[in-house]
């Protein structure tokens, strides 16, 4: 273990990992002590780029808060955060697709009865969303619990925005008997990730974009169950090909029909245009088995 040089410096590293009890620990630092110095070996840093990335992880860091998550974000532009998600979510048929949580979840919203008006007074084209939730082999789920939030007309989710009081354009509902829901709300609209941090100063220096195409969140419960986080997003819209965090699934990308004045689905009557999106949602059960690894 001396005169270590950058050939022999690997094994030794891994050597002084050799003794970790815990089997998951000892492969997970054996692979990252691997891919680490392959990738110091592959791009050869000079002191000042490592030092570089160390101050840049560094801020990252420092640019977390109670309500700002910049290392999450980071996750998620490089695109790692949808490779969790997908290695983690290998769905049967009949299973809706999921994607990312992002950081604009909020727990313990109070529940709002089915029909309710989540954009009430608020500025955006009226939208009227109705659906179900079964399992993925079409039995419907009674009194599945839907959370949804989604950003407003200019692109910000009420936890961006201070000076509001309370929440908005977010809600909890509870499925009928039959696992249906309905309620009205705005369109959503594509909005840019927080770029005034670290993450975006990466974004900027690598010529990307950090916009999102609009879509509505769904974190979806039932007993038996797994928990669901998905979006549906709005066909037709900017970025769905071009996703800051990589979260676009062709089978989330959903037509919102539009419609002149007339009666809603629900019997209300809409006085100007609307539109709509019917989705029903597929619950993987947590008796069905992992699916097998494709190579
Ligand atoms: C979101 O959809 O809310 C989101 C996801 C990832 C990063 C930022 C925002
Ligand atoms: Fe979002």
């Amino acid at each position: 273990m001396r005169d270590l040089n950058e050939h022999t410096i690997t094994a030794a590293v891994l050597d002084r990992f050799a003794g970790t009890p815990d089997p998951r620990l000892k492969a997970v630092m054996a692979s990252l002590v691997q891919h680490l110095h392959n990738f110091v070996r592959d791009v050869e840093p000079t002191f000042e780029e490592w030092q570089g990335v160390i101050g840049y992880l560094t801020r990252t860091g420092q640019t977390c808060t109670d309500t700002r998550q910049e290392f999450i974000l980071l996750s998620d532009v490089l695109g790692v955060s949808m490779l969790v998600d997908a290695i983690n979510h290998r769905m049967p048929e009949g299973a809706t697709e999921t994607t990312v949580l992002g950081p604009f979840h909020v727990t313990d919203v109070p529940f709002l009865p089915l029909g309710a008006d989540i954009g009430a007074g608020l500025p955006g084209e009226r939208l009227f969303v109705e659906g179900s939730v079964s399992s993925a082999d079409g039995q419907p789920l009674p009194g599945a619990v839907l959370e949804i939030w989604q950003s407003d007309d200019n692109g910000f989710y009420d936890v961006q925005r201070p000076e509001l009081d309370g929440l908005s354009l977010r809600t909890r509902l509870r499925a009928d008997g039959q696992g249906r829901f309905h309620f009205w709300t705005i369109m959503p609209t594509a909005y840019p990730i927080p770029d005034d941090g670290p993450v975006g100063d990466l974004l900027k220096a690598t010529r990307r974009h950090p916009w999102r195409p609009a879509h509505l969140h769904f974190m979806i419960s039932a007993a038996g169950h797994e928990q669901l986080v998905t979006h549906i997003f709005v066909a037709g819209g900017d970025y769905l090909d071009s996703d800051a965090v990589f979260g676009v699934k062709g089978s989330l990308i959903q037509e919102f029909a539009r419609h002149g004045p007339g009666q809603a689905p629900d019997g209300t009557q809409a006085d100007g245009p609307w539109r709509s999106l019917s989705y029903g949602f597929g619950l993987k059960s947590l008796r069905t088995p992992a699916l097998a690894m494709q190579d």
